[in-house]
């Protein structure tokens, strides 16, 4: 028996595998919990209750609830889903879109998937990449090209300020001059809010990059998984909800209450839009129909906008002053640089004094039960890591995130723990 190329690839260590392996693995017996790894959200009560509220109307509806869980989708996703989300986003910000501009994904993690590997791969032409602007990003994207070394990416810049926070920045000159020499990428790509750090991409910087994009003709694919409008976990001012032709805008259900239901939402040109329902078709036949039915009042008549934004907001708002306030506490007189929170659930410290690898000082504080994630993960597509040399960023073994999301007397637990292994671990 011998797996194909896809296959060890794809069922090779990863860091997604160790992350979603660390949120559902018991830890040894006796050590306590303090789980800050993960991507997993908050619960939010208020939240909760219109998801119930929306169920139990399915429930008394006659035999809705029989017909819902009895049928396949389309591939493309639940029609009347497709074309209320169509309608919202017109409405609200005048997208000139309609039902086949959607489509729908088990998650938007099988969704940039799908997309990635729409863009990049073998072409009749060339072996096309996807360029990754502003390294670190997201875990999940690291192993997600099926053909090797089909990822690219720019490390991005770095500002420190006196109050001990910092915040990434794009080298638009060097992203500019590497499109200029790389006519094999075929798609660029950011998470905004960016999970790790917490960056949130400025309006001005994502028309930056999407009129490069259209300059090269290429798509700029946006991950809105934390963003605008639902289920905004974004504390800037200067971020607004971005489509046109060039953008593949994908976003999700999960942060928003309903990540074990799967939902994925992508928006984009109607021939990218049906080339990920045909995935969906070979792939998973459909997509799940509970995430559709749950929130397709909800998007009519915006209540789950008003949901976003009056409590999902700032609850994690609330959540990340207070994470912020325990790592001031407890790393007072380390040398840490916090990345500026602007949005996702996460905090990104940077720990420069570190005399050991993240990696390693991850599995230090895993046997205290503090569950965290390595920096290392997030950073990719690099020659320098093909030739095994590391990723060229000072922050490359030096970061962890947080989640902050958990409860709050753990999470505190956790960061005084990490404070104090810090100290120990200190050059
Ligand atoms: C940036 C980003 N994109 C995509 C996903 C995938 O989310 P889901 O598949 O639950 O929609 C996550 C999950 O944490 C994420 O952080």
């Amino acid at each position: 028996m011998e797996f194909s190329d896809f296959g060890s690839k794809l069922s090779s260590h990863s860091g997604i595998l160790q992350l979603m392996d660390d949120i559902g693995r018991p830890l040894p017996e006796g050590v306590k919990a303090r789980p800050l790894g993960g991507g997993n959200p908050a619960r939010v009560k208020d939240v909760e209750k219109v998801y119930r509220r929306e169920l139990e109307k399915l429930l008394a509806d006659g035999d809705r609830f029989e017909d819902v869980i009895a049928h396949y989708d389309s591939p493309q996703g639940r029609v009347g889903f497709l074309e209320t989300a169509a309608g919202f986003f017109r409405s609200r910000y005048g997208w000139d879109i309609t039902a086949e501009n959607i489509a729908l994904a088990n998650g938007s993690q099988s969704a940039m998937f799908y997309i990635f590997n729409l863009f990049s791969g073998q072409t009749g032409r060339r072996k096309q990449t996807i360029l990754f602007p502003l390294m670190p990003e997201y875990i999940g994207y690291a192993d997600q090209g099926i053909e090797k070394d089909s990822f690219a990416s720019i490390p991005s810049k770095c500002v420190y300020y006196d109050d001990r926070t910092f915040k990434y920045f794009l080298d638009m000159d060097a992203v500019s001059a590497y499109l200029g020499a790389h006519p094999e990428v075929g798609a660029m790509a950011v998470s905004r809010p960016t999970n790790p750090s917490g960056n949130v991409l400025t309006d001005d910087e994502i028309r930056k990059l999407a009129s490069l994009a259209r300059e090269h003709s290429i798509p700029l694919i946006v991950d809105n998984a934390y963003g605008l409008p639902f289920p905004d976990i974004v504390f800037t001012d200067d971020a607004e909800p971005v489509w046109n032709e060039d953008i593949i805008l994908s976003m999700s259900l999960s942060k928003i209450g309903l990540p074990s239901i799967r939902t994925g939402i992508v928006i984009a040109r109607r021939d990218i839009a049906k080339a990920v329902g045909s995935i969906n078709a070979i792939a998973a036949l459909a997509t799940g129909s509970m995430g559709p039915v749950l929130t397709e009042d909800l998007l009519r008549t915006g209540e789950l906008t008003r949901l976003a934004e009056d409590v999902v907001r700032p609850f994690y708002k609330a959540k990340a002053e207070r994470a912020e306030a325990m790592i001031r506490k407890h790393f007072e007189g380390t040398e840490y640089h916090l990345h500026r929170i602007e949005g996702s659930i996460f905090c990104w410290i940077y720990l420069p004094s570190l005399t050991i690898p993240t990696m390693e000082f991850y599995s230090i504080l895993m046997k205290e039960g503090v569950i965290t994630v390595p920096g290392e993960y997030f950073f990719f597509g690099s020659e320098e890591q093909r030739r095994g040399e590391g990723y060229p960023h000072e922050h490359y073994d030096r970061c962890l995130r947080l989640n902050y999301s958990g409860d709050d007397a753990l999470t505190e637990e956790g960061i005084a723990i990490i404070a104090g292994l810090y100290r120990k671990h200190s050059r």
